[in-house]
């Protein structure tokens, strides 16, 4: 997969933008607060109508203007696709291919994109709501079914935490609650099963990895940790259900799973260096990147954004060989000479929400 051409309109920090990028390596160089992140994001809300960045949609338009706009012409199984995004606070229009969209959703696995960024580590160093944000991120992006299932899942769960709020304010409908246990039982097992199966493939993926970049985390592993047994969803809902109401919430499902790192037998959250963590952490990504591959027989783009900082050189050359080796990389940095010596396919200069491409 490859993207063509990107244009946006008052995004973030540009008036006005027109990318055209090629296969192989992009490079975008400038510097502080020019505007490389705020690019890749256009790239990333393309791809999962969602910031890279924790931030609200609003936060996107760019300061004193009321809309953006976006587009991109992209190639996927030899076919050239379009992607225009329209958002204004009271308009959000979709599409594909010239065809209008009803919802965001239907963007999901159009354009794929793994993004390398600083805030990678999070998955490791943050809390579990990251990462479940992390797995739910990938198996949406590959499999429609998952992503069907979670929205469910979702206002399943937001109306039986509405009941048991009304409960415990004295409006007993315990019939009913005990409707959306049902349909909370059948969707969460549908996800806890993917998820469980997902940390067996990226683990195995990471694992080859590490063996084929010969670095030294043999003995790593990535656990799955549901915060009640599959098959035990529906008896625990049971059980916790006085519990649940004196909270007000649903305490046990799906949106309370993690997902557990560990080195040498450690959980490399509290144990790892910040380089260890970093680095697990981009082998993390690039499973993904594999793990896709293997799914639908192409690779996704990559787009990398000030990702190497807190690693030792030796690791940077292996991990940028890696990627170097996929069809498209567009890789942003204030450091012209990054990825030394390596060849650059096309290079842009970003300035305070300007392009601008530069001779090799
Ligand atoms: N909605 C917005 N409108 C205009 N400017 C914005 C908006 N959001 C962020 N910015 C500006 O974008 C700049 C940061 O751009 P960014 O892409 O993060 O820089 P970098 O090149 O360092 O990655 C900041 O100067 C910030 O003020
Ligand atoms: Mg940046």
């Amino acid at each position: 997969m490859f993207i063509n051409h990107l244009a946006i309109k008052n995004f973030r920090n540009y008036v006005e933008a027109d990318i055209h990028f090629v296969e192989g390596l992009n490079l975008l160089i400038g510097n502080n607060g020019s505007g490389k992140t705020n690019l890749l994001e256009a790239i990333h809300y393309i791809s999962y109508g969602k910031p890279i960045r924790i931030a609200k949609e609003a936060d996107l338009v760019r300061f004193s203007a009321n809309d953006f706009f976006l587009e991109t012409g992209f190639n996927r199984q030899d076919l050239d696709h379009q992607i225009r995004i329209y958002y204004s606070p009271d308009q959000k229009r979709y599409q594909y291919d010239g065809v209008e969209l009803s919802k965001k959703s239907a963007l999901i696995g159009q354009l794929v994109v793994v993004p390398f960024s600083p805030e990678d580590a999070d998955v490791i160093r943050g809390g579990a709501a990251q990462r479940r944000r992390a797995m739910d991120i990938i198996l949406c992006s590959s499999n429609q079914q998952y992503l069907k299932n979670l929205k469910w899942y979702n206002k399943t769960l937001k109306q039986r935490n509405a009941l048991l709020q009304d409960f415990h304010q004295g409006y007993h409908q315990e019939k009913e609650l005990k409707q959306w246990d049902k349909i909370l039982v059948d969707y969460g097992d549908y996800l806890m099963e993917c998820r469980r199966k997902f940390t067996q493939d990226i683990k195995q993926e990471i694992l080859q990895i590490v063996g084929e970049l010969n670095f030294p985390y043999k003995h790593l592993d990535l656990i799955y940790d549901p915060s009640v047994q599959p098959s035990l969803f529906s008896k625990t809902l049971e059980s916790n259900f006085e519990k649940d109401i004196s909270y007000g919430w649903t305490t046990s499902g799906p949106h309370r799973d993690d997902l557990k790192f560990i080195l040498n037998h450690k959980p490399v959250a509290k144990f790892a260096s910040r380089g260890q963590q970093r680095l697990i952490s981009l082998l993390f990504r690039l499973a993904e990147v594999e793990l896709y591959f293997k799914q639908v027989y192409e690779y996704p783009v990559i787009i990398i954004d000030e990702a190497f900082i807190e690693l030792d050189n030796q690791s940077v050359d292996l991990i940028v060989d890696k990627l170097l080796s996929y069809p498209q990389i567009i890789l942003a940095s204030a450091d012209p000479e990054v990825i030394n010596h390596r060849k650059v396919n096309r290079k842009f200069k970003i300035g305070q929400g300007s392009v601008e491409k530069i001779k090799i």
